[in-house]
């Protein structure tokens, strides 16, 4: 996918600030830390567009970027990160919750695992309630890097499975330091997007 540009938007605190322009719009959904940010820059060929940290929790708004003018990623908060108080935590909830059962903008997310860990019970429970309000996923798992190739189909498959996904769900295993998976998302994008 050429890049013609890639622009940050706005860090929206709620539904008055998201955009009016009617672009399909993509959400990156993740624990903390698992890579949703550098996933992002990855995609937008744009080093440090999206901030990205070693300390969880990185990222606290709806943080919304448009590419070449046909859609908008919206980078999430990182669920799971225990160290933000309740009363964030239950904020973020809030928001995250209403921005995905009416955003009619909203067209899938791309749920973020990391290839190296079996799912988390957060994980879990954030595919099958995704799945309950009817909101397709592409689970992509992150970091493919961090492991041998050959342990790959190993990983992905404890993924698929604890994730109840069926045979023929998308899962892609993605590395923002190799640039794998760039491609294939891409494509699956396009796809949703426009067939
Ligand atoms: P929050 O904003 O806190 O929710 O985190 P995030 O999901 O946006 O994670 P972020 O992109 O900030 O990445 C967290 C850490 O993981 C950083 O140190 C990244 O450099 C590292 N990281 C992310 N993706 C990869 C990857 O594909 N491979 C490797 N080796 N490291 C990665
Ligand atoms: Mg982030």
């Amino acid at each position: 996918m050429k890049i013609t540009s890639a622009e940050f938007i706005i860090s929206a605190v709620g539904p008055a600030q998201y955009p009016t322009d009617g672009l399909p719009e993509i959400a990156l959904v993740g624990r903390s830390n698992v890579g949703k940010s550098s996933l992002l820059n990855k995609m937008m060929n744009r080093k440090g567009l999206a901030r990205t940290s070693q300390k969880p929790g990185k990222t606290q708004t709806l943080n919304y970027f448009q590419v070449n003018k046909m859609l908008y990623f919206v980078d999430f908060p990182g669920y799971g990160y225990a160290k933000v108080s309740k009363s964030i935590k239950g904020q973020w909830g809030k928001m995250i919750e209403s921005y995905l059962s009416k955003r009619e903008e909203l067209r899938f997310i791309i749920q973020l695992v990391d290839i190296r860990h079996a799912p988390s019970k957060d994980d879990i429970a954030m595919y099958e309630w995704c799945k309950e309000i009817g909101i397709p996923t592409v689970v992509v798992a992150t970091k493919g890097d961090k492991i041998a190739r050959g342990r790959w189909l190993q990983h992905t498959k404890i993924i698929r499975e604890q994730l109840k996904l069926r045979p023929t769900d998308t899962l892609l295993i993605f590395s923002s330091e190799t640039g794998q998976g760039r491609d294939e998302l891409w494509a699956e994008i396009k796809r949703r997007l426009y067939e």
